[in-house]
């Protein structure tokens, strides 16, 4: 359910401020009938009509993109490149990414065009988990696992505690494997603290979002989310604002 005055924004009839005139003059219709009291929700399935002209809504839509390499996670990118946006062309309506992946990171991305959840699952604090892998340079040790869980200064900032673990230490390439679950999502931000530890990435993948990985998608490839996935998200993220 959505303030009426927020749909009808949505849907480009004039600006929140300018609808709630609308509203108060009775020029809007709820299934039929005309309301001019604030604070009315609508949902998907309600007809609403201004002047008598119905309006559409715009269908909320929530995919799951396996990113691959050398791809930019911006809706455009002034240099040309491929953006996550090209791979849903076939959509008709306008869709972004939630957040960002670097253009060499690989893995779960959601894309949608639900600014609402956008900002809240991207929110700096209250952001949901993500789960990283790590193909590093160095023979990782427990004590750099533990200074990424217990939070690490990039850019004057100190991370929040984070879970780590080490998946794999392979002497003879000198690389390891290490899985990295953070809360925020500043920029750059696990090749910063991998960095910060002495352990560069030279790989990384997203492995998780939230409660979303990219099982039985390859690369580039994507799926719509199902309504429970939607609305486990929706939950998740209001849980995290209200605790
Ligand atoms: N952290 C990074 O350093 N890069 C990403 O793409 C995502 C998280």
């Amino acid at each position: 359910m959505e303030r009426l005055q927020k749909v009808m924004a949505h849907a480009g009839i004039a600006s929140r401020r300018a609808s709630e005139k609308l509203i108060k003059e009775g020029r809007v219709k709820v299934n039929g009938q005309i309301v001019t009291e604030m604070g009315v929700n609508v949902k998907p399935s309600d007809t609403i009509e201004v002047d008598n002209i119905p309006i559409t809504q715009e269908q909320k839509l929530y995919f799951l993109l396996n990113k691959p390499r050398g791809v930019i996670s911006s809706a455009e990118d002034p240099k040309g490149r491929k953006t996550v946006v090209d791979f849903f062309s076939s959509i008709d309506q306008r869709v972004y990414p939630v957040g960002r992946l670097d253009y060499d990171t690989t893995g779960v991305i959601l894309v949608t065009n639900d600014g609402e959840l956008t900002n809240k699952l991207t929110h700096p604090t209250y952001g949901v988990e993500k789960t990283y892998v790590a193909k590093v340079t160095g023979l990782i040790d427990k004590k750099a696992v533990s200074r990424l869980e217990r939070g690490v200064t990039i850019d004057g900032y100190k991370t929040r505690p984070a879970q780590a673990r080490i998946i794999d230490v392979n002497a003879s390439s000198n690389t390891s494997l290490v899985e990295l679950t953070i809360h925020e999502g500043k920029n750059h931000q696990v090749k910063k603290m991998m960095k910060t530890v002495g352990f560069p990435v030279e790989k990384l993948n997203r492995h998780q979002y939230a409660f979303l990985t990219a099982d039985g998608l390859q690369s580039g490839e994507w799926r719509e989310l199902k309504n429970f996935e939607v609305n486990k998200l929706k939950q998740l993220v209001d849980e995290n604002y209200s605790s």
